[in-house]
């Protein structure tokens, strides 16, 4: 379906077909938040969500590339990139850390859609990234290395759009399997895949709330998280266990507090994945509505419509368990349902939210998709034909 209004729109603006259709998921994070930056575990899905490119090279090194969904055009020069502003600049930053890793790169002429809702929390910034990086990797021919890729998207977000985002979404981008979470150590970027449990949905709640200044709260949240690492004497909290929280005596109140979330959730995905792995879908229900009330008193990051929301899905019996998602202050929630009451579970809880905070929530039952990929390569017919 996307491949052919891709190839339409190619044939409209090049008047040609594409060579490649690549694309690169948007993610739904199932428990482990605000653990990426403190070295430790998450457990992101891929969602059927993302962002699509088809695309041809050129001779040189020029980029032109079309968004068909914000209507507007771009063109570059990979010799010659400039710090601007806008959609782009994903993409510039991109192709700014590839060539500097030491990648040789071609140019291309494209066109893209996505449809990961933009701003919700579901990572449409890291889809966009690895999409351009696959796109790279086709039409350059080098070979796709999902970590790598993940690091240098990650580089291009913090250093050239300038977010301090942590690894997790690259990653779940990059490296997710259809069916599968990701669990992802983020020290060292190893990961596993881990099965979802049968008969069993994921459902994405957005609250339709949105926060300004979520960076500089965010960059708080990172800085009091240091601190704490610092005052136990550890290179990030991910060294800290749970019993070493008792000696956290001389911390602030509210630094301790942020502490005990990370090393909380790093515990709570490591029993998430056994209870995957296991197939105890109550027990892992139970772990999302921890880390929520962790996220919600520990790390005052939720807002009260996450709140809200997250309460209106526990209190139906499909639901497993509800927990904010993403970095938080606004954005997603993600609820884990039993699959076959999964649609009805989301009517329900679209009337509670509304009565409840007179706002419209977008619910999705989504699925778990594959990673960053090539799914469309178009053979071009010699002159000879
Ligand atoms: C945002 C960041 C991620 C991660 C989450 C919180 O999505 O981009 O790196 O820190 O917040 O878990």
């Amino acid at each position: 379906m996307k491949t052919e209004i891709l190839e339409q729109s190619y044939a409209t603006y090049f008047n040609a077909k594409p060579e490649f259709v690549v694309r690169a998921p948007g993610r739904v994070n199932l428990i482990g938040e605000h653990t990426d930056y403190n070295d430790g575990f998450v457990l992101p899905m891929a969602i059927d969500r993302a962002v699509w490119i088809a695309l041809t090279p050129r001779t040189d090194s020029t980029v032109r590339i079309r968004s068909l969904d914000l209507g507007v055009d771009s063109v570059f020069d990979l010799r010659s990139l400039t710090q601007g502003e806008g959609w782009i600049e994903y993409i510039k930053g991109v192709a700014y850390e590839l060539q500097r890793d030491g990648y040789q790169l071609r140019g291309f002429d494209a066109v893209m859609t996505g449809d990961v809702p933009r701003g919700a929390g579901l990572s449409s910034s890291a889809a966009v990234e690895l999409a351009t990086a696959r796109a790279f990797a086709s039409v350059s021919g080098f070979e796709w290395n999902a970590a790598r890729m993940a690091r240098i998207s990650q580089k291009a977000e913090n250093e050239w759009v300038g977010v301090n985002c942590g690894i997790m979404d690259q990653m779940a981008s990059a490296a997710s399997r259809e069916g599968y979470a990701l669990f992802l150590d983020c020290r060292t970027l190893e990961y596993q895949h881990a099965p979802l449990p049968k008969n069993t949905a994921v459902v994405i709640l957005d609250t339709s709330t949105r926060r300004g200044l979520v960076d500089s709260a965010y960059n708080e949240r990172r800085s009091q998280c240091e601190e704490a690492a610092r005052w136990f004497g550890t290179k990030a909290l991910r060294d800290v266990s749970v019993d070493d929280l008792k000696k956290g005596d001389g911390l602030s109140e509210v630094v301790m507090k942020r502490a005990r979330h990370i090393v909380t959730e790093n515990a709570r995905v490591l029993k998430a994945v056994e209870a995957m792995t296991s197939g105890n879908v109550k027990r892992l229900g139970e772990l999302f509505n921890a880390s929520h009330a962790s996220l919600r008193d520990d790390f005052e990051v939720t807002n009260e419509a996450l709140n809200q929301i997250v309460e209106c899905a526990q209190d139906q019996s499909p639901c497993y368990g509800a927990r904010m998602t993403g970095a938080g202050f606004g954005g997603c929630a993600v609820a884990l349902v039993e699959g076959k009451n999964a649609h009805e579970f989301a009517d329900v809880v679209s009337t509670a939210y509304k009565k409840k905070s007179g706002l419209d929530a977008s619910i999705y039952v989504c699925k778990a998709s594959a990673g960053a990929g090539v799914i469309e390569v178009f053979k071009t017919l010699g002159t000879g034909f």
